[in-house]
């Protein structure tokens, strides 16, 4: 099979079949297709579209290019949580402690952040000694010893896709639901999972600027998963605010381990006790785990909110008792980090210095804009504009009001922390012109917008 006719077929809008799609990938795995060729075929793809099919097909050859945890005799529900991408969003770190002790199985395979959004791993790296560079055999023995592991992508898992992420970076291809979906659901399908709950971002801060491509994305990914054996729910959830107050690495670590404690964080809280409520249901009601024979079967379950509640209070419970904190110590230790931090988070690194933003007038907020709070993180050093770029796991901005709060000229709406100050005015500036200060309430948004079963 010719590749240039492989490339002709799609940059003329036609299907590529099976068979095409693993001659053109495994050939560039071998080096018989270029880099040039790959990145036409990627453009093609980018512009033409995929259908499902193709889309799965992708998925599944780029999986297949590394090795799948096989976890099969590990009892119970292994289930995992993927968000698309945000600011301020810390969930995982919360999320993936919590459900391990709730005796779900967490092999959590996450990413670092690019351009304004952060990512699980830069977070965690904030924790001295913590490992993120696991290789196959030390990450499965952690899962049989403590039930969850967080690391980043290494070239076991899914090596194709690292290799087409950093083509699609260079060429301006990385905003295509297809390529997106086949890219993130790669390295999900090689985690050995049962179930998957995708957090799809959706507004100013995330990939996803509009709720008809979010639920595009969503649904892809869904339909991905689902034809793939792993029980695969979506929720659409608003990113037009940052998460939390904390934005860069440690900062939002210290607001995990205060969530850890107990201490709520409205819009934080609820988004990881819904996501881990959907964790909990596939876990303990769709999955059924037989002892004789280790295999599985997925029950029909109506999900009412009902169901949703009393998933969340048991949560919470486990937040409450301190379970989720035992379990998030024991995740430290068991990844080689420094388990104190928990008690003394300023064995972290903190910035030399810090410089509040005031309220340029009275009113009520209306939003907080997330992507220029990213930006401006950005510009600080808490993240990096290319993927071999070193971060400063310090900096960062802590946000004192959030949307819906009243404040009066000069209060400090919110403080930089900053060991460089290279960049110190944009950032300061972008901050500013992050809040809409109004005098009117704004109106209510919904955090949680969609949810695609
Ligand atoms: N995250 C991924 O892993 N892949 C993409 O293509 C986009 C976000």
């Amino acid at each position: 099979m010719e590749i240039r006719e492989i490339i002709k077929k799609k940059r003329d809008g036609n299907k590529v079949s099976r068979e095409e799609i693993e001659t053109f990938l495994n050939g560039y795995l071998e080096g018989m297709v270029t880099d040039y060729q790959m990145s036409a075929f990627l453009m093609a793809c980018y512009i033409k579209g995929l259908d499902d099919e193709e889309t799965l097909w992708l998925t599944d050859v780029m999986t297949s290019s590394g090795k799948r945890f096989d976890l099969s005799e590990m009892p119970g529900a292994r289930v995992d949580k993927h968000s698309t991408g945000g600011v301020g969003d810390k969930v995982s770190i919360v999320l993936a402690p919590l459900m391990a002790a709730a005796d779900v199985v967490v092999p959590m395979i996450a990413g670092r952040g690019l351009g304004h959004t952060g990512g699980t791993i830069d977070k965690l790296e904030a924790i001295p000694g913590f490992n993120t560079s696991l290789r196959f055999m030390d990450m499965r023995n952690i899962l049989w010893e403590t039930g969850v592991v967080i690391t980043a992508q290494s070239e076991e898992i899914a090596p194709l896709d690292k290799r087409l992420y950093e083509l699609r970076n260079a060429t301006a291809t990385v905003e295509s639901i297809p390529l997106i979906a086949s890219s993130i659901m790669s390295k999900k399908l090689a985690e050995g999972l049962n179930g998957l709950v995708l957090d799809v971002k959706v507004g100013a801060g995330a990939f996803m600027k509009t709720p008809e491509d979010a639920e595009r994305l969503a649904r892809t990914m869904v339909e991905i998963g689902n034809s793939s054996g792993v029980k695969t729910i979506a929720l659409i959830t608003d990113m037009n605010e940052p998460l939390g107050k904390a934005v860069g690495n440690a900062l939002e670590i210290r607001e995990c381990i205060n969530i850890l404690k107990g201490k709520e964080e409205a819009d934080l809280s609820e988004l990881i006790l819904t996501l881990g409520a959907f964790m909990l249901i596939i876990a303990e009601e769709i999955v059924t785990f037989n002892e004789e024979d280790t295999s599985l079967s997925f029950n029909e379950v109506e999900i009412t909110d009902d169901l949703i509640e009393t998933k969340r209070h048991k949560l919470q419970s486990l937040i409450d008792s301190g379970d989720a904190l035992a379990k998030f110590v024991e995740m430290i230790e068991s990844q080689g980090g420094n388990p104190e931090v928990v008690a003394n988070p300023a064995l972290m690194p903190v910035a030399s210095n810090m410089k509040p933003v005031e309220a340029p007038e009275s009113g009520i907020i209306q939003f907080i804009d997330a992507e220029k709070i990213g930006h401006a993180a950005l510009l600080l050093g808490a993240g990096r504009t290319r993927p071999d770029e070193p971060i400063d796991h310090a900096a960062g901005i802590i946000l004192n009001r959030k949307s819906s709060q009243e404040v009066s000229k000069g209060d400090f709406i919110a403080v930089l922390h900053y060991n460089d100050d290279r960049n110190l005015d944009s950032a300061y500036q972008l901050v500013m012109d992050a809040f809409k200060i109004d005098k009117e309430p704004p109106p209510q948004r919904e955090l949680i917008k969609k949810v695609i079963l």
